[in-house]
């Protein structure tokens, strides 16, 4: 039985104002929470048991996925009480597991997006007798992600976090955040106390000789920590530029979840998702963009590539382009708000009152 630990503890901080109530593996995707399309994909591989390293907010998970039966896999719930970091939580997490020393355990960052094929990874990490296997993926500018460089037969030469230095940009293969540890090796992670896998964990076992193999897999991938990557991977999931089983409906433009309101003469495309008692006004137009449960769009209103929050209020003729609209917001009439513009939640904006705002 192959079992897996998803990360699912870090706040979330670039998807403020979202965030603020809602951890990042639950803000809905393409119409559920994002972590329901991993879990998928996680059962897919055969996957049967999925340990959730929860932290902040982790009370918010259990009441929605369970035991996990609904998901077609068991479920166990793991929680730091204070934030252990990632190698904290593998450790953590680990001993809920059922598997023996030498048996591959998948390891998960709750916030990735791809089409790797998982199964596939599992193979080349026995073939590999590796400790650790790592999905890379590449990345024209590497600077938000862990850097790793491979030799011969994909052995891992080094594993550089956040790279800083221009000497250390030796190559644009980067962490994807997909592992497979061999189980014995997550036992080897300090108990007790933060400790990060890309900081301390992930270097240390290279220092100590251990094989850490990289697989470089550049299919699908977006890592959703940015709001304009979150929207891009929901729309991706709607249209079906990556399959997710966890989506409610068949691949489309659009995607509108049971009782929202679309009036005759509104547009929707680009994989927009419109979200449960949400409503649209007539000639609206939205365009890559997600919407949340009971939102309201207003006539007019040009949306695009946006994440308008639970209960918010986007006015008539009001512009958005890449912005965040926090729950229960209001946007008034006539204005326009582009580029990473964020309102946080539970406050207003007056008609007319802004014409371009970044973060
Ligand atoms: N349980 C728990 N506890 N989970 C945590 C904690 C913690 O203290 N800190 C972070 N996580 C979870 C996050 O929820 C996320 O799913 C995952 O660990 C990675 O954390 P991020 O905060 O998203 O890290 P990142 O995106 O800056 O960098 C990581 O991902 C990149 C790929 O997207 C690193 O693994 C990089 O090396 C990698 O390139
Ligand atoms: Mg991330």
């Amino acid at each position: 039985m192959t079992e897996a630990v998803l990360l699912v503890g870090g706040k979330g901080t670039r998807l403020q104002p979202l965030t603020l109530t809602t951890p990042k593996p639950m803000v809905p995707a393409a119409g559920v929470p994002f972590l329901a399309h991993q879990l998928a994909r996680a059962r897919d591989a055969g996957v049967r048991h999925v340990v959730l390293a929860t932290s902040y907010l982790a009370e918010v998970f259990e009441p929605y996925f369970g035991d996990g039966s609904a998901h077609g896999l068991r479920l166990t719930y793991v929680t730091e009480d204070v934030p252990l970091g990632t190698g904290g939580a593998v450790r953590a997490a680990a001993d809920a597991l059922a598997s023996g020393p030498a048996d591959p355990v998948l390891v998960l960052n709750g916030d990735i997006l791809s089409g790797l094929d998982l199964g596939g990874l599992l193979h080349r990490h026995e073939r590999a007798g590796a400790d650790v296997t790592l999905h890379l993926t590449r990345a024209e500018d590497p600077r938000a992600f862990g850097l790793v460089p491979t030799g011969p037969g994909g052995r891992v030469l080094a594993f550089t976090e956040k790279p800083r230095r221009p000497e250390e940009f030796v190559t644009d293969q980067v962490n994807a955040g997909v592992y497979v540890f061999r189980r014995e090796v997550m036992d080897t992670i300090p108990a007790g106390r933060p400790v990060s896998l890309e900081r301390e964990t992930f270097p240390g076992l290279l220092a100590a000789g251990a094989l850490l193999h990289g697989v470089v897999d550049t299919s699908y991938w977006l890592d959703l920590g940015r709001p304009a990557s979150f929207v891009q991977a929901s729309a991706d999931l709607v249209r079906g530029v990556v399959r997710s089983p966890a989506v409610p409906g068949e691949p489309g433009e659009f995607l509108l979840l049971p009782g929202a309101r679309v009036e005759a003469g509104a547009r929707l495309g680009g994989g927009t998702v419109v979200g449960a008692g949400a409503h649209v006004a007539a000639g609206a137009e939205i365009e890559g963009s997600v919407v949340l449960d009971g939102a309201r769009v207003g006539e007019g209103a040009r949306i695009h590539a946006s994440m308008v929050g639970r209960q918010a209020r986007v006015g008539p003729r009001t512009v958005l382009h890449g912005a965040v609209i926090g729950d229960h917001a209001g946007v008034g009439a006539d204005n326009e708000l582009r580029d990473g513009a964020r309102v946080w939640c539970g406050t207003t904006i007056p008609d007319a009152a802004i014409r371009f705002s970044a973060a």
